[in-house]
């Protein structure tokens, strides 16, 4: 097995980010030269979920290998058949089992094979069973299937993102955390040779709130009544990580990429 150098790239929120992301990726292959671009599209729809269609027009189009999601998975049930259906995107994988969808995925390109876990956090989100138990059942699944392992572990808070890292490190490639949309400062590989940071960030509008137009985040805060989120679309930003490991799946590099 060759070494890997993969682009990840954090929530891709609504059309501005949809619309980066398209723009951006030719540019960032022709530069970081990597083999595989896994894509978190959880909020790619309208800010919240994904249809099929944008999904068919990052795998087949755009040339992104895999997607991963989080809580705003299930938000569209016309995608329902297509998770059940593609095994290029996944779904966190500790969701309850007979949900549409699949949690891990193994992807190919030329003579290389990356496997793909999405996994939910507990605090302050909502999952059928513990991601640590989650994980340690997929690993012995994949064995021998894929040398190099990618996780996508989408939780809210940063200790359970952290705990994570460490129980993985020297078991997978990479753990990225997702689901804050904003990106953090810990990008690192860990002494077992995983390439970790706690939340890549979003491919998003960083002029509004996490996503969200930020007059109506803000009235929200202010009044506690209801208003209904829009997507911002002022100053969208491409955040992600690139990174490299070597033939035995040990990551040897992690580099933040936050492009405006
Ligand atoms: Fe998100
Ligand atoms: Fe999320």
């Amino acid at each position: 097995m060759a070494p890997v150098r993969l682009l990840f790239v954090g929530d891709v929120v609504g059309s501005p980010g949809r619309r980066l992301l398209e723009r951006l990726l030719p540019q960032l292959r022709e530069r970081y030269s990597f083999d595989f671009t896994v894509v978190n599209g959880e909020n790619a729809a309208g800010g919240l979920g994904i249809t099929e269609k944008i999904a068919r027009g990052w795998l087949d189009g755009l040339g992104v290998d895999a997607i991963t999601l989080g809580n705003h998975a299930y938000r569209h049930s016309d995608v329902y058949d297509f998770l059940d259906r593609d095994s290029r995107i996944v779904r966190p994988a500790n969701y309850p089992k007979g949900n549409p969808g699949q949690g891990y995925t193994v992807v190919e390109r030329d003579d290389r094979r990356l496997a793909v876990v999405n996994l939910s956090g507990t605090v302050f989100l909502d999952a059928a069973r513990s991601p640590f138990a989650e994980i340690d059942a997929i690993l012995s699944d994949l064995s021998g299937r894929a040398v190099h392992v990618l996780v996508d572990f989408h939780a809210e808070a940063t200790s359970e993102k952290v705990a994570m890292g460490w129980y993985l490190d020297g078991r997978v490639t990479a753990c990225v955390g997702t689901h804050t949309h904003v990106p953090t400062a810990d990008a690192r590989v860990l002494p077992g040779g995983t390439a970790y940071i706690t939340d890549a960030g979003m491919t998003g509008p960083r002029g509004g709130v996490i996503g969200v137009e930020r007059d109506l985040a803000i009235r929200r805060f202010v009044t506690q009544m209801p208003v209904k989120f829009e997507t911002s679309g002022d100053d969208p930003w491409l955040n992600g990580v690139v990174i490299e490991a070597g033939a035995d799946g040990r990551a040897t590099s992690i580099e933040q990429v936050i492009v405006k």
